[in-house]
This record gives structure tokens, C-alpha cells and sequence, in this order.
């Protein structure tokens, strides 16, 4: 079976896409990053892309009329790179129901907290104003609503006393570069499968994410 071909979209820093183009430079890896797309000039995370060797392409939103004609531009680039899955890392433009359709479970995100508690911005702002002691992030298929989507994996993180948002933010960046490369693989391997709007792991690969975030 060949590898998934996967573009990536970014806004920023890109240390998640970063996080996958290193877990598929290994051989074994079931998935291959194909391009980077940003909607933003300034976006980090190119230079890193470059700097691995794949192609990094700038679709800036703002030199589209339009949000249809921007995400249009952004299809073009990934199909001219093959690209067959496609993975939201810091991408923070919403995607509108017509992309998510062209897409349709071929298309998911990395979000910052458990969902579905904290959807939307201020994620770690909101969970340690409510005193909550775990929280963690989500990697999740796209569904027209935003951060709503049939859940690949999540990873809980504790919360600390005296943390900051930042603190808990870095935290739980952590777990994000280690969940990213987990979800994509189980798909790439068949392992995760949407059936009714929920996701079903294989049960030979239950244990693997247990294993990874359990306690340590
Ligand atoms: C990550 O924490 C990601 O979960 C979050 O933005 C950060 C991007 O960092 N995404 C969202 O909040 C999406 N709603 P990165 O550019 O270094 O991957």
C-alpha cells in the first residue's frame, strides 16, 4: 500500500507541521508530506518547510475578493501536489462548508484542549479560570461547525498550580507534537476510520494510544 499524501496548512510557527514532517521523514512512517500551504507572508513555519526540502506555498488570503476564491487557490496547490489528506496545524482561518466538503473526511485539525470543552480561542485562558485540572488537545476531522469533528486522539494534560497560560500553553505543545504524528499514522494505517460521525480505532492499536499517554 503506498503512503497518504498529505499537505499541510499553517499560519504561524508551524512547530506542529514541523512535528509531522519529522515523524514522516522516518521510513516506516504510513504517511508523506507532500506541501505546506500559508495563508500568511510572515508564517514561520515556511522557512522550516524549505529547509526540509518541501515545496512551501504561500496562498495569502488576503489577495483573494473572496474566502471561495482564496480556498479554491489553496485546493489548487494541493492537488497540483498530489496531495490526498489534508492536515489543519495553526491554520487559523475558518474553513468554509464547501472546503470541508471537497475534503470530506480527508481533513482534520490539531485544537489545543479536550474538546468538546474549550472550543474556540483562549483555550487555556478559560480552562484555568475554571479551575479545571486536566485539559489537554484534541485531533479531530472537520465538520462545518467549528472544532466539532469526529475525534481521531486526545491527550490530557495536567494542569499545574501557579501556571500561566503560556506555561499550560507549552505544556500541552508538548502533547500536541506527540498526538499529531499518532493520529495521522492510525489513519494512514486504516487504523482510524470515521463510521456515524464517531471515530473507531482498530482494536489492536487501542493499546498504542493508551500506551503512549499514560502516566509516566
Ligand atoms: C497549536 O497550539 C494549535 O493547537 C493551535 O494553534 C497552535 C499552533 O501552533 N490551534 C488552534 O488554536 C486552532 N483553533 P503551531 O503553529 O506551532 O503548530
Amino acid at each position: 500500500m503506498g503512503k497518504l499524501k498529505v499537505g499541510i496548512l499553517i499560519s504561524g510557527r508551524g512547530s506542529n507541521m514541523a512535528a509531522l514532517v519529522e515523524a514522516a521523514q522516518k521510513p516506516e512512517f504510513p504517511a508523506e508530506v507532500r506541501c505546506v500551504v500559508a495563508n500568511r507572508p510572515d508564517a514561520k513555519g515556511l522557512d522550516f518547510a524549505r529547509q526540509h526540502g518541501i515545496p512551501a506555498i504561500l496562498v495569502d488570503h488576503k489577495a483573494y475578493a473572496s474566502k471561495a476564491e482564496f480556498e479554491a487557490a489553496v485546493t489548487d496547490a494541493l492537488v497540483a501536489h498530489d496531495v490526498d489528506f489534508v492536515c489543519l496545524a495553526g491554520f487559523m482561518r475558518i474553513v468554509s462548508p464547501g472546503f470541508i466538503e471537497r475534503w470530506h473526511n480527508r481533513l482534520i485539525n490539531i485544537h489545543p484542549s479536550l474538546l468538546p470543552s474549550y472550543k474556540g480561542l483562549h483555550t487555556h485562558e478559560r480552562a484555568l479560570a475554571d479551575g479545571v485540572k486536566l485539559t489537554g488537545c484534541t485531533v479531530h476531522f472537520v465538520r462545518a461547525e467549528m472544532d466539532v469533528g469526529p475525534i481521531v486522539a486526545q491527550a490530557a494534560v495536567p494542569v499545574i498550580a501557579g501556571d500561566t497560560p503560556d506555561s499550560l500553553a507549552a505544556r500541552i505543545l508538548t502533547a500536541e507534537h506527540r498526538l499529531y504524528p499518532l493520529a495521522l499514522r492510525l489513519i494512514a494505517e486504516g487504523k482510524a476510520t470515521v463510521r456515524g460521525e464517531i471515530v473507531e480505532i482498530a482494536p489492536n492499536a487501542v493499546d498504542e494510544t493508551a500506551r503512549l499517554f499514560s502516566a509516566r
